[in-house]
């Protein structure tokens, strides 16, 4: 079975629907996911026992399918790739057939005209020239760079402005850092709110998990798809992920299991970004290459299967008391630098 029949879109009522909800910018859903059948159980070759299995890990819905990707659940359930990329598809199509995800087959000109509406975060600054305007969801964002150079504060402006904008956020935090206070007076700062008491209302818009080790972060990331569906938030933050995994995973012995964890990791937040229509954003840290003899050493951690990831990667560097934002990795951008400070206001412009 697919869709509930009495919301199913039909041959007949498609082009009704999609002239009354142009099929363009934030997806208008014309079937509220919880009243679509999402059970797994319905994908051929999915039966009782497999979906028990699926089930201990997480993976209860078809949006799970679509988000833990084919390579994932051939590991889960021994089934071969070639199945579960049946599954994928299939949940897909279910999916675009209700309009709940844009159509990955979508001609040049509506695709254009598609990105060119999704609804944009800027950070009300100067960086934005950097970003074209800001950061925009379908995407995946990597912000690395060393201590103190300003990514958590990037997250907090970002996060400021979505939530007095009303929208939603999630937060996962790896390290601990997360300071509501601080938010707070970035959006006092930016005159969305009086004092502390007022902000209160839009902290309010933040589900926010602090995760201390890997396991739980995985699980966390893992379990997201009620809360997205749900709340439908507009940036989801992972800060300081991959450094985690650095601190757990010590030696050579423990590099391809680390690696692994961390391409699964990397599948499912650029799914997440793209099955939700949402900007995912995580921080990186950084080490230092010593083989590189001139130019700059620092290179983020993580390797090739973080480098290949993210949709936009930028490098925050500090140079005296300015920030240096670099566009480093952009499908529509060329590497550029913009200079930046931090104040009260979270990412500022430099006073001349
Ligand atoms: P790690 O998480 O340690 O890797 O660093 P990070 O890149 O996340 O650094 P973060 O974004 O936390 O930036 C820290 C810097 O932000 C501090 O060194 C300060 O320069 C600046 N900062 C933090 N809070 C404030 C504030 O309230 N006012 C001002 N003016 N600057 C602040
Ligand atoms: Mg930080």
């Amino acid at each position: 079975m697919k869709a509930k029949e009495k919301k199913k879109i039909t041959a007949e009522n498609k082009a009704e629907i999609k002239e009354e909800k142009p099929d363009v910018g934030i997806i208008e859903l014309t079937v509220e996911p919880n009243e679509l059948d999402l059970s797994i159980s319905q994908l051929a070759g999915v039966g009782a026992v497999t979906a028990k299995k699926l089930e201990e890990f997480g993976v209860t819905s078809l949006l799970d399918i679509c988000v833990r990707g084919s390579k994932e659940l051939s590991e889960i359930t021994g089934v071969a790739k070639v199945k579960t990329n049946v599954w994928v598809r299939s949940a897909q199509n279910i999916m675009i057939e209700n309009n709940m995800i844009r159509d990955p087959d979508k001609p040049v000109l509506e695709l254009l005209e598609h990105q060119e509406q999704l609804p944009i975060i800027s950070t009300k600054s100067k960086l934005d020239g950097l970003l074209r305007g800001g950061v925009r969801p379908e995407s995946l964002y990597e912000v690395y760079g060393e201590f103190g150079s300003g990514k958590t504060q990037f997250c907090l402006t970002l996060a400021a402005e979505v939530i007095s904008n009303n929208g939603k956020i999630i937060w996962i935090d790896c390290e601990d850092t997360f300071r509501p206070r601080r938010l707070a007076e970035i959006i006092i700062a930016r005159g969305y709110a009086t004092d502390l008491e007022d902000s209160k209302k839009f902290l309010e818009n933040i589900t926010y998990y602090y995760c201390p080790n890997t396991e739980q972060m995985m699980a966390k990331v893992n379990s997201l798809s009620d809360i997205m569906t749900k709340d439908k938030p507009k940036l989801v933050v992972l800060d300081g992920a991959i450094g985690q995994f650095r601190e757990e995973y010590l030696g050579r012995g423990t590099l391809a299991e680390r690696q692994n964890q961390i391409a699964h990791l990397m599948t499912h937040l650029k799914n997440i970004s793209y099955y939700f229509n949402t900007v995912v954003l995580f921080t990186n840290q950084v080490q230092s290459d010593p083989s590189i003899m001139f130019g700059d050493p620092v290179k983020p951690i993580g390797g090739h299967i973080v480098g290949h990831a993210p949709t936009y990667r930028i490098y925050f560097k500090k140079s005296g008391r300015k920030h240096i934002a670099r566009m480093v990795d952009s499908p529509e951008d060329p590497v550029a630098d913009m200079q930046f400070d931090l104040t009260e206001k979270g990412i500022s412009d430099i006073e001349e």
